[in-house]
């Protein structure tokens, strides 16, 4: 099937947050900090209002009243103090961009400036055990005597991995447009990978009923994370457009999208494990160390994936976060899971070599039978099948363990294994199903982040009512249509198409219409540990006079449960893939130790793979039957694909020639 908006998206037809009409519009646009901590002394926007179209300054001086729970970035202009390098202090208002532009660069900011800290380091002295971890984890979990399994063990790895500052780079720029009626409701145009989630969040920042506030988005050019929680722009539009009274626009630079709309934290992980002479685990430690911003916690689940991956006696996870004058840092695909098996699958493949025995074999034999963590039982797990399968596929057992030994003339050829994994949750939603001349049309508030979430869904409604599926409709992206959560922890198709199954029942019984709410279903979900597995392949070529590194293939197999739409579904795989590879050779972003702040701010330094850098990749899935997952028996696929890819590419390294980089990314410069 088709992606249902294919043909509006191709013709230009789709209408995206920054390019809706509307009539006197205005544009804001913001002031930055250039300094990464203290305190605002003045901020003088006299000559600022005086140059051409400009309507109002905002700032600190003046600030505009927020709800009592308006925090972090999203608490605009509240404070004089400067929390890091880049936050939004001010915004210039004007009938065009340009104006507003050149008016924002006349806004005199004067700072104190204090000494800043925006290094994370394992022994820094402000780390601290934060109470749990994203989306409610304990922080830290122990099972068993880790000391005693090191010390039983017949090999073991002792190593740290670090990886940088990543940065969601989705191809839509943050943008909004805010208009406010004559009865004080907010319409927000913004880019959002949940209406109902982004309305309440708005809403709570202004200090409005949520019925007051009405927030559209209905096609997001990708989002990562990025868009998964409101973001600056549209309290900046909002703000703005009350102040100078016509509608705002609020659209970010690429360069603007690096500060103030989240990235992924670096990570220090250091991982201990132990394995008797067979190769069993004896032990696993996975410590994070991690960094958040002085304004908010956010703390990246990054050892999770350890508690869910193997068999072993002794476990122990903790996450360690030290604030520092950075921006908050936020969710990236696969939050906590993409991080973490880097470091866990990279610590594998050294024990593999330690051991002596082959990284698959390794982890089959470690392939647990229950849960290892919380010892519940797994409602389908088939990651043994995953590798298996790819190992058939990848001629495994053509390949020499030893490292270097592969070579075509001055390239060095090397193939590397890494497993996978990412929970398989659903959040309770609503959605209403109704009958109109013969034709079904589903009301929901989910989003397209441009997964083709519209087409998922559409299958799953035709399928549930048993017609085709050209007869059935799917409008989302509005808050104004019933409430469903966001696009992420890949579990958009896996919640809102519960609630359209269950609505297109409601409507077979009544004939007319079908309303569901699935809080209750949800609830009743039995206790299991629910998660899809994969196992990624890779081969490299590294050139050994200059260290160039090409990816020359790469192979994921995965267990997702029921696959709603095949052609959407590699799409996601492939996606997630491709930005593993960047992942593993080419993203970072530098933080600036003495200004503050990121270097390394757009696209042409901070590079994503291109097509030309991806010469083959192929994502494939497993049958797999689950009944204790949702009406569909469907795993979310949308983060997965990312997860242990950057390790399956690190571990190819190592064998093409013999030398570990345990700093991402895997540049020449590292190789050589
Ligand atoms: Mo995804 S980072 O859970 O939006």
């Amino acid at each position: 099937m088709n992606r249902v908006e294919g043909r509006v998206k191709v013709t230009g037809l789709a209408t995206y947050a920054a390019e809706y009409p509307a009539e006197g519009v205005t544009y804001a646009y913001p002031v930055q900090s250039r300094i990464a901590k203290g305190r605002i002394k003045r901020i003088d926007g006299g000559e600022a209002l005086a140059m051409p179209g400009v309507l109002a300054v905002l700032s600190s001086e003046d600030p505009p009243r927020l709800g009592e729970e308006a925090q972090g970035e999203l608490a605009l202009f509240q404070s004089r103090d400067v929390a890091y390098r880049g936050q939004i202090v001010a915004a210039a208002v004007a009938d065009t961009y340009e104006h507003a532009r050149a008016a924002a660069d006349a806004i005199v900011v004067e700072y104190e400036q204090d000494l800043h800290d925006v290094t994370l380091r394992a022994d820094h002295p402000n780390l601290y055990q934060p109470e749990t971890v994203n989306p409610g984890y304990p922080c830290d979990t122990v099972k068993g005597d880790v000391e005693a399994g090191l010390d039983a063990a017949e090999t073991g790895v002792d190593v740290t991995y670090t990886t940088p500052v990543l940065h969601n780079n989705p191809m839509e720029p943050h943008a909004a447009l805010a208009l406010w009626d004559t009865e004080d409701r907010l319409l927000v145009y913004d880019t959002a990978q949940g209406t109902s989630a982004s309305r309440d969040l708005i809403a709570k920042t202004l200090g409005l009923p949520r019925e007051q506030v009405r927030v559209v988005s209905r096609h997001v050019g990708g989002g990562f994370g990025s868009k998964g929680t409101a973001r600056p722009q549209a309290v900046l539009a909002a703000l703005a457009a009350k102040a100078v009274g016509r509608p705002v626009k609020a659209v970010l630079t690429r360069q603007q999208m690096f500060d103030v709309t989240g990235y992924r934290t670096p990570t220090i992980q250091r991982l201990r494990l132990g394995a008797d002479a067979e190769g069993r685990l004896t032990a696993l430690e996975h410590v994070a160390y991690e960094q958040s911003s002085t304004l908010v916690e956010f703390a990246e689940q990054t050892a999770t994936p350890s508690r869910v991956m193997y068999a072993t006696p002794a476990l122990r996870t903790a996450h360690r976060l030290v604030r520092l004058d950075v921006a908050t840092p936020s969710w990236m695909r696969a939050p906590g899971e993409c991080p973490g098996m880097y470091a866990l699958e990279s610590a594998m493949d050294e024990l593999a070599y330690a051991a002596g025995i082959d990284p698959i074999e390794l982890r089959v034999l470690n392939d647990p039978e229950v849960e290892p963590e919380s010892g519940l039982p797994f409602s389908s797990r088939n990651l043994v099948a995953c590798l298996r399968e790819g190992a058939h596929r990848f001629h495994w057992d053509r390949r020499d363990p030893e490292p270097a030994r592969l070579r075509d003339g001055e390239w060095l050829i090397g193939s590397g294994v890494a497993a996978s994994t990412y929970p398989s949750r659903r959040s309770p939603s609503k959605a209403v199903v109704t009958m109109r001349e013969g034709d079904f049309l589903v009301q929901i508030a989910a989003a397209d982040i441009g997964t083709g979430a519209r087409t998922a869904l559409t299958r799953i409604a035709a399928e549930a009512l048993g017609v085709a599926p050209d007869r059935v409709h799917v409008e989302l992206g509005d808050s104004d249509l019933p409430d469903a959560p966001v696009a992420g922890g890949s579990m958009g198709t896996a919640s809102w198409g519960s609630a359209i199954v269950r609505a297109c029942e409601g409507l077979k019984v009544n004939g007319a219409v079908g309303r569901a709410d699935t809080t209750e279903e949800v609830k009743r979900d039995a206790e299991l540990a629910r998660h899809a597995f994969g196992a990624q392949f890779a081969e490299v070529r590294v050139n050994s006079v200059t260290g160039e590194l090409r990816v020359s293939r790469l192979l994921g197999v995965f267990a997702a449960g029921h696959i709603v739409d095949a052609t959407l579904a590699r799409s996601q795989f492939v996606g997630g893939m491709t930005m593993g590879m960047g992942m593993a050779l080419m993203e970072e972003t530098f933080t600036d130790e003495e200004f503050g702040g990121f270097l390394r701010r757009d696209l042409a330094q901070y590079h994503v793979p291109a097509c030309a850098d991806v010469p083959d990749i192929e994502a494939v899935w497993l049958e797999e039957e689950d009944g204790e997952l949702n009406p569909m028996g469907s795993k979310g696929i949308g983060e997965i694909g990312i997860v242990g890819t950057a390790a399956a590419i690190g571990n190819a390294v190592h064998h093409a020639t013999g030398h570990r980089v345990r700093d991402l990314p895997i540049t020449p410069a590292k190789i050589i």
